[in-house]
């Protein structure tokens, strides 16, 4: 990797203040999502190194905390500013580590610096209450307070803006973090690291710890279990969410889950059907299709269905895939083999079950880990896709005849994140607004996330909200003060 400032390529995770090498020497390669050439090696950090970096989390925390919120507000404020000057070495790395196509990773940092801009922000604002007291003699407060040690494990779909949206909270609250990023997606978090240490973050108050597949989940149940984090966030798959949440019942620690998704695109009759296809477009293949919001289910009404199907083949044929750093490519490769086949499975399992394949279908002719973006009709509910989230470029169109049937379809479903619709009609907005179990509803878009909003799901999709006026809860406990006075 090429960048304009090479110092952002770090080779030591980040403890403590202090760059260092896994207590044992263990390294892990990184490569290329793309090519699968390696593009450079982190620390494999076992037990010991997790231990030491709770220690420096716990250790810089009665500092942190006593450090008043306009300071902490003005350093978040400087790591935004350094963030956004680096955005192209940063986009490179999240395009180089993860795979998506240079201008979604441009986003990204953007995206990631938004929350670092956002949280700066909210650390003046974490206003208490004054309660009209129950007895005259008495005087009722609420105050907010940071929670303590806070760690993080973050995903590899979103390398930058994951950690962030997290840290930036957490730190703005007061709390000290640890973050453990997606094995696959060390490189990124490194850097962010670097640049909060630029930006002036005391030693301690940030530690990344980097792992490879294997030692990760030992680390993260490490993490769990430590009675010194407080506070665990996961971005990430609903199977691990609940193991990490298990492990975490014994300290009885705040946990913040956002988790898988099984998004529905609902596309109502008396919807403008270029837009609806253009919105499904930016729900469905962004990253690949490997995000949790990502549209999973194309619900449309009858007759419109073969229109939308055939539209949104036409539209789709024209993205190009391959590597994320060649002009023009706006979908990747899929971040390994097991997500490949899983995507193969649902191509295969529709086919059985009497969908139409439009378009593509199969493993890309670039090889590697690249699958043709792919269009189906004729879905139904027996239908895996329906059921699980494919995280892949597959579009699968169910059609359907009215809204009680669509909200009953839409619904059904273990998970609750992101759902989306489109109509004309202001009455149905409201009602499908509301009717939708979901944590968010997109009306007439295929994106809606910012920083500004609270992000998060229902059901087996999360607990917490992360981002919004709610984010920084997350990281603070509500402590009442009851004064008793003389009268
Ligand atoms: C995710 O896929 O987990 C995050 C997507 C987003 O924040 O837009």
């Amino acid at each position: 990797m090429q960048l304009a400032d090479q110092t952002l390529l770090r080779t030591e995770a980040f403890i403590g203040g202090r760059w260092c090498p896994a207590a044992d020497n263990g390294e892990t390669e990184v490569v290329n999502a793309a090519s699968r050439d390696p593009i450079g090696r982190v620390p494999n950090m076992g037990p010991a190194d997790a231990e030491r970096a709770i220690n420096a989390a716990a250790t810089a925390f009665p500092q942190w905390k006593r450090i008043v919120a306009y300071e902490r507000s003005v350093i978040l404020r400087r790591w935004c500013d350094l963030v956004r000057e680096s955005a192209d070495d940063l986009a490179q790395m999240i395009t180089a580590e993860g795979g998506k196509p240079l201008p979604e990773s441009r986003a990204e940092v953007a995206y990631a610096a938004g929350f670092l801009e956002w949280f700066a922000e909210e650390a003046r604002r974490a206003y208490g209450d004054v309660i009209p007291p129950h007895q005259a003699d008495k005087r009722l407060l609420v105050v907010r307070q940071p929670i303590g040690v806070a760690a993080a494990i973050t995903p590899w779909n979103f390398p930058a803006a994951m950690i962030a949206r997290k840290a930036a909270a957490a730190l703005a609250a007061g709390c000290t973090m640890l973050v453990k990023p997606a094995p696959q997606t060390p490189l990124t978090a490194l850097a962010l690291a670097a640049l909060a240490e630029r930006a002036g973050l005391p030693a301690g108050v940030l530690n990344v710890v980097t792992t490879d597949a294997s030692t990760s989940p030992e680390i993260g149940k490490l993490i769990c279990e430590s009675s010194l984090v407080r506070a665990l966030s996961f971005t990430g798959s609903t199977t691990v969410g609940k193991l990490l949440a298990a492990q975490a019942a014994a300290t009885v620690k705040k946990v913040s889950l956002e988790l898988g998704g099984n998004a529905p695109f609902i596309v109502f009759a008396d919807a403008d059907l270029e837009a609806a296809v253009e919105g499904a477009i930016a729900a469905k293949f962004r990253n690949a299709g490997q995000t949790c919001i990502c549209a999973n289910r194309f619900y449309v009404q009858q007759p419109l269905a073969d229109a939308f199907a055939r539209l949104l083949a036409e539209r789709v044929s024209g993205l190009k895939v391959g590597a994320g750093d060649t002009d023009g490519v706006a979908i990747g490769p899929l971040i390994d083999e097991r997500g490949l086949a899983k995507v193969e499975r649902h191509v295969a399992d529709a086919q059985a079950c009497g969908g139409t394949i439009l378009l593509g279908g199969h493993r890309h002719a670039l090889g590697g880990t690249f699958f043709e973006p792919t269009v189906i009709a004729g879905a139904t509910s027996g239908m895996q896709i329906a059921h699980e989230e494919t995280f892949g470029p597959l579009a699968a169109v169910f059609p359907f005849t009215d809204e009680p049937e669509v909200i009953a379809l839409a619904n059904a479903t273990e998970y609750g994140l992101a759902s989306y619709f489109y109509s004309r009609d202001l009455s149905r907005a409201f009602r499908m607004a509301e009717a939708l179990d979901y944590g968010m509803v997109g009306i007439n878009t295929g994106m809606l996330s910012t920083p500004t909003a609270p992000f998060g799901g229902v059901k087996a999709s999360g607990i917490g909200r992360e981002g919004g006026r709610e984010g920084m809860s997350e990281y603070q406990e509500l402590k009442y003060i009851c004064l008793g006075i003389d009268e």
